[in-house]
This record gives structure tokens, sequence and C-alpha cells, in this order.
């Protein structure tokens, strides 16, 4: 997997004067089955997220308040996206360094992943990471 798998997806969007709506489906914009659904919230200001890689599990995730970066790293290149809009997801393979940050004042940020919490599908550790990339294990 590359940076260039990550794609950001555009919503439907219900524009209304009682005020807006969008939504989500899986195996529709959110490409595989969802089984887990968290977020992150109250981030103190110069605060970073989620600085590590999953080997299995894939990722969808949504500004739903405010902004923040996504930065995506396949060892090789990397990418920032700048969620803003909630009505945009970014769609992030198994198989990266991710990291989330810049985080606005109440920013929100929704995740939505295709396995549950499960702590052997971490790589937290970046040297190790680049290792497994170098040697095609992930
Ligand atoms: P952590 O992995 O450090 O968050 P980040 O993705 O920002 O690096 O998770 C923080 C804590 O929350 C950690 O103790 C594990 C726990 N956690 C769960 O129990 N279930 C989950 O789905 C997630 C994402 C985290």
């Amino acid at each position: 997997m590359s940076v260039e798998d990550c794609k950001l997806v555009e919503l439907p969007r219900f524009l209304d004067t009682r005020g807006n709506l969008s939504f989500v489906e899986q195996l529709n914009h959110i490409p595989f089955e969802i089984k887990r659904t968290y977020w992150i919230y109250d981030v103190p200001g110069g605060e970073a997220r989620g600085g590590h890689a999953f080997k299995e599990n894939q990722e969808f995730i949504v500004a739903l308040s405010g902004s923040f970066d996504v930065k995506v790293d396949d060892g090789v290149n990397k990418k920032t996206f700048n969620l803003n809009r909630s009505y945009y997801g970014l769609y992030v393979p198994a198989g990266l360094w991710r990291e989330l940050g810049n985080f606005s004042t109440n920013s929100l940020a929704l995740e939505f992943g295709s396995l549950h919490y499960e702590p052997a599908d971490y790589i937290c550790d970046y040297d190790k990471f680049l290792k497994m990339k170098e040697n095609e294990e992930i």
C-alpha cells in the first residue's frame, strides 16, 4: 500500500434551511465492513494523536467538527490531508504510518475501522514499520 491508495471521499449532503445532513454507508462510501467506531475530541493545542500503523485495520476518518491534518507515510512517500468539512471522509488502507495533528479548537475526529480493537494489529515503532515495509511484511 502506498499513500496514493488513500482516497478522499465526498459524502452525500442534504442542504436544508433546518440544517444540513450527511451520511456514510459501509461497503458504499466506506469500502469495508465497519467493526469499530471511535472519536477523538478535546485535543489540547499542539497535541498529535495516532502516531502508528495498522497491519490489517483499514480506516475511514471524518472531521465531524473543526479541522485537523492526517499525515500518511508509506515508508517512501508522505502526504498530508487537511480535513475541514464534515461531508468528506478519508479512506486510509492498512499498512501506512498515520498521524493526526494540527487540531482546531473543538474539533471532533470520527474514525471507522474494519477491525475490532486489537493491540497486536498496531505497529507503534517507526523503525520497525520501515523494516516491515522494506521486507514487504505489510
Ligand atoms: P491510542 O491507540 O493511544 O490512541 P491513538 O490512536 O490516538 O494513538 O489509544 C488510547 C487508549 O484507548 C489506549 O489505551 C487504547 C484505547 N483504545 C481502545 O480501547 N479501543 C479503541 O478502539 C481505541 C482506538 C483505543
